[in-house]
């Protein structure tokens, strides 16, 4: 693929760590920002000020090609001949697209057993990857692969690699280029292990530093009810990136709470099903950066705000639809004025994960409740659809 047709690599003055002929890239990048009136007027913003910026578009249907395209050249870079990542899906479809598609590597994927949508397992298995689910979920996962790729030496494209931040930066140089650099006021993105939203704190402190943007957006993160460790750190128990020196007692006492509890992540939306985030640090930096807020939305609030999205023409995964339902909350709030210009950045396609989906449209109701009965969500909502 020519580097100019990525919307990665025709950046990359601004990653600039790869050779030209050391990049592998599919094409990824190439996704569009897209207004949306309907949603609009369900988040209560005025016409034009919702913008939706559709990473499902990706190759492999997900955000996570921007980071991979990264690490991937980098592992390759290094002559690295096996790379593994713990995902939740989506990253792992990422690495498996890109090894098969290469086939420079043997991709070696961790998952939590059960914790992940066929969509996404179904990509891992037929593009080629040694895929193994283990006992435990995301967590547990994260921390095997982090011991297995170092013990043997096996490249990890987990979010822990800079790497990755880097490729995904460009998702909001992207966002400005479609607003000709006009800078929008708000960035909402979910958050799971807060790559994202670090990422994108770097762009744009980054973007300041070469005095190419004059303000910043604020950013806000948004974690699922059932996975809210950021939301409980930052907004709850005051938890701040400090200028380098946060209070890193509190993240500690929060965790072993955790522990005492046996408490797991859990969540419809699987994606973000995560309570030990990896980027916590980078993110909270990238909060004290741009002045960034956190929210907490519940599974039901996910789904509704899917189907909204959906119902006005694009289609996206449960994960993503937490950066509508947050921008919501937040209007509803009163923290987003109706007039500010909002962008939502939906992160996976629709087909990635279309179990509950069926579940949330189904008239059968045991259907419903198979899939989401023991989720809080209430059932009459489907049924006034
Ligand atoms: N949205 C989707 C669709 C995701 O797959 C993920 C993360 C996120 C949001 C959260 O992004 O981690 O940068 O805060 N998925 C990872 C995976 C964990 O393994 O695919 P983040």
């Amino acid at each position: 693929e020519p580097l100019e047709r990525s919307g990665v690599w025709r950046f990359r003055e601004l990653l600039p760590f790869a050779p030209d002929e050391k990049i592998v890239s599919i094409g990824e990048g190439q996704t569009p920002l897209h207004p949306s009136v309907g949603v609009a007027a369900y988040v209560g913003m005025n016409p034009g000020r919702m913008l939706l910026q559709y990473e499902g578009m990706n190759p492999s249907g997900s955000f996570k090609d921007n980071g991979m395209t990264a690490a991937f050249t980098h592992a390759h870079m290094i002559g690295a001949q096996r790379a593994a990542c713990a995902s939740t899906g989506n990253t792992s479809a990422s690495l498996a697209l890109y090894c098969g598609m290469s086939r420079l590597m043997q991709a070696v994927i961790f998952i939590g057993s059960g914790k992940i949508s066929y969509g996404k397992l179904s990509q891992a298995l037929d593009y080629g990857a040694l895929t193994m689910q283990i006992t435990g979920d995301f967590d547990d996962a994260m921390q095997r692969v982090r011991e297995v790729s170092k013990r043997l030496g096996i490249y990890l494209v987990n979010s822990v690699n800079p790497f990755r931040l880097e490729g995904q930066k460009t998702i909001m140089l992207r966002v400005l280029e479609s607003l000709n650099w006009q800078m929008p006021d708000w960035i909402c993105v979910p958050g799971g292990n807060l790559g994202n939203s670090s990422s994108f704190g770097k762009a744009f402190h980054e973007l300041h530093k070469l005095g190419l943007i004059d303000r910043m957006p604020r950013i806000a993160i948004i974690n699922a009810a059932g996975a809210d460790t950021l939301y409980e750190l930052y907004e709850k128990r005051g938890l701040r990136w400090n200028d380098g020196a946060p209070d890193t007692k509190i993240i500690d006492g929060y965790y072993a709470e955790l522990d005492a509890a046996s408490e797991r992540a859990d969540t419809i939306a699987s994606a973000i099903e995560i309570n030990r985030p990896v980027n916590l640090m980078k993110c909270l930096r990238a909060l004290q950066c741009t002045g960034g807020v956190v929210r907490e939305v519940t599974d039901q609030q996910i789904l509704d705000a899917k189907s909204q999205v959906a119902a006005n023409g694009l289609g996206c995964e449960p994960a993503s639809a937490a950066s509508v339902a947050g921008a919501k909350m937040l209007r509803e709030e009163g923290v987003i004025d109706p007039d500010e210009q909002v962008v939502c950045v939906l992160t996976g396609h629709q087909l990635k994960d279309p179990t509950a989906t069926v579940a949330y449209h189904s008239s059968d109701q045991n259907e419903f409740n198979r899939v989401l009965g023991s989720r809080g969500v209430n059932t009459a909502t489907y049924a006034n659809r």
